[in-house]
């Protein structure tokens, strides 16, 4: 039976990846490759080691996959220049990677018979190769139409992903759990680091005081979730200390002071939530 062949649209860093997964893994024939600049599309043929950089998306050949891999807010865009310039066949897959938006940025496309779908993997692909050796067992969120959706389960199961539906509808709240989870942890140590200093903590001191601390509260949370694994002024009920240390935050530094009281709030709501 011919491979499926999948033509790449943007090719950054998760088209680059997925891209040598699934050809190192001989699951999809990997086709031609268009950027908005052509370096990326030669530099992504390179890493994954296979495929053909066209300079226009008119140059592209058919495919029965097509991957609109851009920053989320050029999807609608390419998606309309796809439909455009390409020639879709009916029940040709045209899927995106984003968390946030459906699969309903790609209505051009659909308009034109193709089958479309997002397919999000929960994983960071700031380092390609990184993500290449971490990819399996990670999970992969999928919604859209059919054919589309089980092609992509199919392929994203080929290369080790866990696969899992996700409601179209619900998307940017989806999205904003793995932000809050992952980029906002990452900001919240951030905060505590430039209190530290404030403070007049060396980073190293501070380094070594964050470290047990950060390592418990996710661990407990991941293990015993999140009402039970609070700590701190706010899980004590201590609400005299939690209002004068939100005004000495924000005598420093006002932001990170609506962050305090913001964050202490929920704190007591959650505290609320405990199991006795
Ligand atoms: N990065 C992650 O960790 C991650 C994780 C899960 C899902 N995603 C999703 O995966 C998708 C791609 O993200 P990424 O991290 O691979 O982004 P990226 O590394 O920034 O790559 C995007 C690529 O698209 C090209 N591009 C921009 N506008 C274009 C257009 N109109 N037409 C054609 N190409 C265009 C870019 O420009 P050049 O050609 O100039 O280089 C670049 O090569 C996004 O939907 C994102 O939400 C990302």
């Amino acid at each position: 039976m011919a491979k499926t062949r999948i033509n790449f649209v943007g090719c950054g860093r998760v088209a680059r990846s997925l891209g040598r997964l699934w050809y190192r893994a001989d699951v999809l024939e990997i086709g031609d490759l268009y950027s908005r600049s052509n370096a990326s599309a030669h530099a992504a043929a390179a890493f994954i080691g296979a495929g053909r950089a066209t300079e226009r998306l008119s140059e592209m050949a058919p495919a029965d996959l097509w991957m609109i891999a851009t920053p989320d807010s050029a999807i609608a865009e390419a998606a309309s220049a796809v439909a455009e310039a390409v020639p879709l066949r009916d029940g040709d897959g045209v899927f995106h990677c984003s968390g946030a938006c459906s699969s309903a940025l790609l209505a051009p496309a659909r308009a034109k018979g193709a089958s479309t779908a997002s397919a999000h993997p929960v994983l960071s692909f700031a380092v390609p190769e990184s993500a290449c050796r971490d990819f399996a067992g990670s999970h992969v969120g999928i919604e859209g139409d059919a054919p589309a959706t089980p092609l992509l389960d199919r392929i994203f199961r080929a290369i080790g992903a866990r696969c899992f539906a996700i409601d179209a509808d619900h998307k940017m709240l989806y999205h904003a759990g793995s932000v809050f989870a992952s980029n906002f942890t990452v900001v919240l140590l951030d905060v505590a680091l430039q209190c530290y200093r404030a403070a007049g903590i060396d980073r190293q001191t501070a380094g070594a005081l964050m470290r047990p601390l950060v390592e418990a509260a996710i661990g407990n949370a991941l293990a015993v979730g999140p009402a039970t694994a609070l700590s701190g002024p706010a899980a004590r009920g201590d609400v005299a200390l939690v209002a004068e240390q939100g005004q000495a935050v924000r005598a420093w530094a006002e932001d990170p002071g609506i962050a305090y009281e913001i964050l202490s709030r929920l704190a007591i709501d959650l505290a609320g939530r405990r199991p006795n």
